[in-house]
């Protein structure tokens, strides 16, 4: 079967993007800037976003268009030794894909509540636990955005993902451009007298604050942003190396590498900008460190209710932003795993599309469950109580990634080595200009970060 490309480097640079910009950027970011004292926690992952982001993007980008394949066989090709690791890679999307629908299934039903005009009721306390508490309204959003992701990967890769991402990400830019300034505008005075305002919020948010800096607040603040570099730029999840598959020979991966790592970590930054001064005008700093869905989908219509009548309108936006967000995401994870069945089964798109959906459409429904007739609350390693929806995001992102990502570094760095990837990416005669940088990344610092990461995700540090 004739594999599909991207028709240029305009659309998959538009499709990376979009994978890379999803809930992360929008939801996780600001809170963990947040919490972790703002500019300090910005600088470092900018950081690493330069070297440690790029060696792995670099990798797995270079690894799918080598190979040819999605995760479940690119690593085989690469090293037959390897390929339990490609299991690995297209598990982490199959178990990613049903929390992530239902999150999104969330989304809808908060974007739906403000478009109608229903903001303030979204706004009111308790709006989020009876929905997500309630037997089936979450199943049936849940369901809407599935659907629709898989709607746009049976459509392929140049009239799915490519085509819906050179619509959706400008749009998606421009309206998180457009909150970003309105955020800064605003003003407050609190019920004792304290006026904030946005800038005072954006202060806080990107100049570091070196005052009461420990080694062990350093070290939070270090694991913290590896974590989020992870989810954020769609690393380990099989996506890139998917994504990659479909770059055609001639396109420079230096150049579109360099134009992802720019437009999530501009999308990140942003969606602080947007979020942390409008949580900082309305809830004071205490309200900044809210955690994540609690964020979304609970303080911020409350901060929209807020600002009057002008906060339905600016809910609509925010929240139809989010789900653009979301679903150029979704689409890339559906896509890692339809690229892994056509290659490994030889079913077609159509088929492999309609399967997945299906598991999918199982294990999300479960998840939902979670939150009513199965709930229960599971101490985890990390501290956190997890619901099935935790449970599944702690084992894929926290266990499940950065093992798949520290035996990726084992293979490239020490096995078939950094050549094989510096080769592909610079097979049309390309300037790699990080080519040392790329080599002590993915020999000695990435799997040293990424054996940290693990200790921690599991509780040993
Ligand atoms: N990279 C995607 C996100 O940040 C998965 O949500």
């Amino acid at each position: 079967m004739q594999r599909s490309s991207f028709s240029g480097s305009v659309g998959f640079v538009l499709a990376a993007a979009g994978s890379a910009v999803g809930l992360g950027n929008i939801w996780r970011f600001p809170y963990l800037a947040a919490k972790d004292g703002g500019g300090l926690f910005l600088v470092i992952y900018i950081i690493l976003a330069l070297t440690f982001g790029f060696a792995l993007l670099t990798t797995e980008i270079a690894i799918g268009r080598k190979t040819r394949k999605g995760p479940l066989s690119a690593y085989r090709r690469i090293n037959p030794r390897f390929k339990n690791l490609g299991l690995i890679g297209c598990i982490i999307p199959m178990m990613i894909l049903p929390y992530y629908s239902v999150i999104g299934g969330w989304v809808i039903k908060f974007a739906t509540a403000y478009l109608s005009g229903c903001g303030f009721e979204a706004a009111q306390d308790g709006y989020f636990t009876n929905f997500i508490t309630h037997k089936y309204e979450s199943i049936i959003f849940t369901v809407a955005f599935l659907l629709l992701t898989s709607f746009i990967i049976y459509r392929g890769v140049n009239k799915g993902i490519e085509k819906f991402s050179k619509i959706l990400m400008p749009l998606l830019l421009l309206l998180i451009i457009g909150i970003s300034v309105f955020s800064l505008t605003i003003q407050h005075t609190d019920s004792s007298g304290e006026v904030r305002s946005g800038l005072d919020g954006l202060k806080i948010y990107v100049i570091p604050d070196f005052k009461d800096l420990t080694l062990e607040k350093f070290s939070v603040t270090l694991m913290d942003a590896i974590g989020q570099l992870f989810y954020s730029l769609s690393i380990a999840m099989g996506i890139m190396i998917s994504y990659g598959s479909y770059v055609k020979d001639e396109n420079n991966l230096v150049k579109s590498i360099n134009r992802i790592e720019i437009f999530d970590t501009a999308v990140a930054f942003l969606a602080g900008a947007m979020v942390i001064p409008v949580v900082y005008v309305f809830a004071g700093y205490e309200g900044m460190t809210a955690s994540g869905p609690g964020l979304v989908f609970v303080n911020i219509p409350k901060i929209f209710a807020e600002t009057g009548q002008i906060g339905n309108l600016l809910g609509a936006v925010f929240f139809t932003m989010v789900l653009f967000a979301a679903l150029t995401s979704a689409i890339s994870i559906l896509e890692a795993i339809v690229s892994s069945f056509m290659d490994k089964f030889g079913y077609s798109r159509k088929k492999s599309v309609v399967a997945e959906t299906l598991i999918a459409l199982f294990f999300a429904i479960l998840v939902c469950l979670g939150y009513n007739a199965l709930y229960f609350e599971l101490p985890l390693p990390n501290g956190t109580n997890a619901q099935i929806l935790d449970l599944m995001d702690y084992i894929s992102n926290n266990i499940l990634m950065p093992i798949t990502a520290l035996l990726t570094c084992i293979l490239i760095g020490y096995i078939a080595g950094p050549e094989k990837i510096i080769s592909e990416v610079t097979r049309n005669g390309e300037i790699f200009s990080r080519e040392k940088l790329y080599r002590v990344m993915i020999k000695y610092i990435a799997p040293l970060l990424l054996f940290l990461l693990l200790l921690k995700s599991i509780g040993l540090l």
